[in-house]
């Protein structure tokens, strides 16, 4: 995927060293302490979550943790807003069917 490497206005910026995290038990990669919305996106995944009620799906919408649109279960515990939490090695992602990890609302 595409990254800013260069931004016209915002200084450079440094990264954290690449680490590896599972998302729906496939590995992915991503930067350490970059929200893990966005090591999401780099690797292609737009969908984190299905909605309660009609199983409709949802992503990024605000990416600054005030719409719940971007919530997962992140190591076992669901609606973890993910644009504002950093990623660490080794995490298991999942997306999120419903309001919990125990709910199953549309999951296919
Ligand atoms: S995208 Fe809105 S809370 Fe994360």
């Amino acid at each position: 995927m595409y990254r800013i490497e260069n931004h016209p206005i915002l200084p450079e910026f440094h990264r954290g060293k690449r680490v590896a995290f599972l998302f729906d038990g496939k590995e992915y990669e991503g930067f350490e302490g970059e929200p893990i919305a966005i090591a999401l996106r780099d690797n292609g995944v737009m969908v984190h979550h299905y909605t309660a009620k009609r199983a409709e799906p949802r992503g990024i919408f605000c990416a600054i943790g005030r719409c719940n649109d971007c919530v997962m279960i992140v190591d076992g515990a669901p609606n973890i807003r993910t644009c504002v939490t950093p990623l660490q090695a080794g995490m298991k992602v999942e997306t999120q069917y419903g309001t919990s990890n125990e709910g199953v609302t549309g999951r296919q």
